[in-house]
C-alpha cells in the first residue's frame, strides 16, 4: 500500500515538473496553460462595466473553477514536494515547508488566495477586487517560461558587469539632475527647483523615453540634455550586449550538457577518451523525433550524419529494410562518397539523434581518425551488402 502511494506520488511529481517530456507532463502543461488563459481572460472581461447578467455569471463560474484548479494544483505540489532532489535527505514535513516557502510555493499560495476569498464570501468574483486575481495569476505564467531560470542565471553570472553599467547609469543620472537643477531652477522652479524634481527629467531623458513634459530652456541645460540622451543610448546598448552575450553563453553551456547526456549512451564515443569526447560534444546537436518521421530521404543531397542515442530507425533500402537501434549511426555514406542519400530513414519509435554536420565531420576526420575509420569500415560493409543485394536481383 505504502509502495503504491509512493509510486503515485513520484508519478504525480514527474507530471507536474516543468521539464517533464512525457506525454502526461505535456498534457498537464497544456491544460494548465488553457486554464490560466481562461482565468485571466475571465477576470479581465469581468472588469468591463455593464456586462449582460448571464455573461457575468459565466465569468464568475470560470473564475471560481480556475481558482479551484489552482487549489488542487497547490495541494498536489505540496504533497509531492518530498520527491524533489532539491530536498533530498529532508523529512516529508520539512521538504513541504521548504517548498511552501520557496518562490514557486509562495506564487502557488497567492494564486489560491482568490479561491479562499471567494468561497469565504469575502470577495465576489465579479467585484472590483477581481482584477487583483489577474495580477496573482499572471505570476503563474512564469512557470511556463523555461527561459526564466536561464534569465536568473544570466543575471547572476553577469552581476558584476551589470552592476558597473548600472553605476555609470546612476553617475550620469545624478550629475545631469544636479547640473540642470543649477542651470534651470531660476527659469523653471517647478520642474527643476530641487534635485529630486530634476531627477524625473534626467530619468525620462536617460532612458530615451522623452515624454516632453519637462524640457530645459537654457543653452547649458540643452547641452546637458544632449549628452544625457547619447549616454542613455550607450547604457542601453551596453546592457543589451551584456545580456545577449550572457544568454548565448548560457545556452551554449546547456546545449553542451544536453549533448553530453546523449553522447555517453553511444559506445562509439565513450571508447574515445574524455579529451576527444569533449571535442566532439561541441560539434554535435541533439534532436528529438517522434515515431514515423522521415529523417533522411533517398536521393536527396546529404549534409549531415546521425548517431542514435535512444530509440530506433528503419533504413528503407530499395529492396529491403534494416533496423538500427541505440548506438547505431547513419547518413555517413553521403558524406564519405559525396553522393545523394542511398536510403530513406524513418523513426519507428520516439528517437533521439545526435547530428554531425558535414563540415564538422571532415574536421573530425582529420583530428580523430579512429572514429572516422570505424564509420568508414561500416560504410564499406553497407555498400558491399547493398551491391550484393542489387547483383542478386539482377541474376
Ligand atoms: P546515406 O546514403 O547518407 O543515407 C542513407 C543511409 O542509410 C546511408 O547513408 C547509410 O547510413 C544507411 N544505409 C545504407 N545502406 C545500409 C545498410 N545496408 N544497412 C544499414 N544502413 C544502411
Amino acid at each position: 500500500m505504502a509502495a503504491t502511494i509512493s509510486t503515485a506520488r513520484a508519478r504525480t511529481y514527474a507530471t507536474l515538473r516543468q521539464s517533464d517530456v512525457n506525454p502526461a507532463g505535456r498534457r498537464w502543461r497544456a491544460f494548465h496553460l488553457t486554464v490560466l488563459g481562461a482565468g485571466l481572460l475571465a477576470v479581465a472581461l469581468s472588469s468591463v462595466d455593464h456586462l449582460p447578467h448571464a455573461l457575468e455569471r459565466i465569468l464568475t463560474f470560470i473564475v471560481v473553477a480556475v481558482a479551484g484548479v489552482f487549489l488542487a494544483e497547490y495541494a498536489a505540489r505540496l504533497w509531492t514536494a518530498p520527491e524533489s532532489t532539491r530536498y533530498a535527505g529532508l523529512g516529508d514535513g520539512k521538504a513541504r515547508l521548504r517548498w511552501a516557502l520557496s518562490a514557486n510555493g509562495l506564487i502557488g499560495l497567492l494564486a489560491v488566495v482568490p479561491a479562499f476569498a471567494i468561497t469565504a464570501g469575502t470577495v465576489h468574483a465579479d467585484s472590483d477586487a477581481a482584477p487583483i486575481f489577474c495580477i496573482l495569476w499572471v505570476l503563474k505564467l512564469g512557470g511556463h517560461a523555461p527561459a526564466m531560470g536561464t534569465l536568473a542565471r544570466v543575471i547572476s553570472n553577469e552581476r558584476a558587469t551589470l552592476a558597473s553599467v548600472f553605476i555609470i547609469f546612476l553617475m550620469v543620472l545624478i550629475s545631469a539632475a544636479t547640473a540642470t537643477h543649477f542651470l534651470e531652477r531660476a527659469g523653471q522652479p517647478e520642474q527643476f527647483g530641487s534635485i529630486p524634481a530634476a531627477l524625473w527629467w534626467a530619468v525620462v531623458t536617460l532612458t530615451t523615453t522623452g515624454y516632453g513634459d519637462v524640457i530645459p530652456h537654457s543653452v547649458g541645460g540643452k547641452m546637458i540634455g544632449s549628452v544625457v540622451m547619447v549616454s542613455g543610448i550607450l547604457v542601453l546598448a551596453l546592457m543589451t550586449g551584456i545580456l545577449a552575450t550572457g544568454f548565448s553563453e548560457e545556452e551554449r553551456r546547456r546545449e553542451y550538457l544536453r549533448v553530453w547526456d546523449q553522447v555517453i549512451k553511444v559506445p562509439m564515443f565513450t571508447e574515445l577518451g574524455t579529451v576527444t569526447l569533449s571535442e566532439i560534444v561541441s560539434k554535435l546537436r541533439v534532436r528529438h523525433y517522434p515515431p514515423r518521421i522521415v529523417v533522411v530521404r533517398r536521393d536527396e543531397p546529404g549534409d549531415s550524419m546521425f548517431f542514435i542515442s535512444a530509440g530506433e530507425v528503419e533504413v528503407r533500402l530499395p529492396r529491403d529494410s534494416v533496423k538500427l537501434g541505440q548506438g547505431g549511426f547513419f547518413g555517413e555514406m553521403a558524406l564519405l562518397d559525396r553522393l545523394p542519400r542511398s536510403a530513406t530513414i524513418v523513426t519507428t519509435q520516439p528517437t533521439t539523434l545526435l547530428v554531425l554536420y558535414a563540415s564538422d565531420f571532415y574536421e573530425i576526420a582529420a583530428h580523430i581518425p579512429s572514429l572516422v575509420g570505424a564509420v568508414e569500415k561500416e560504410a564499406r560493409r553497407r555498400r558491399l551488402e547493398n551491391e550484393n543485394a542489387t547483383k542478386g536481383d539482377l541474376q
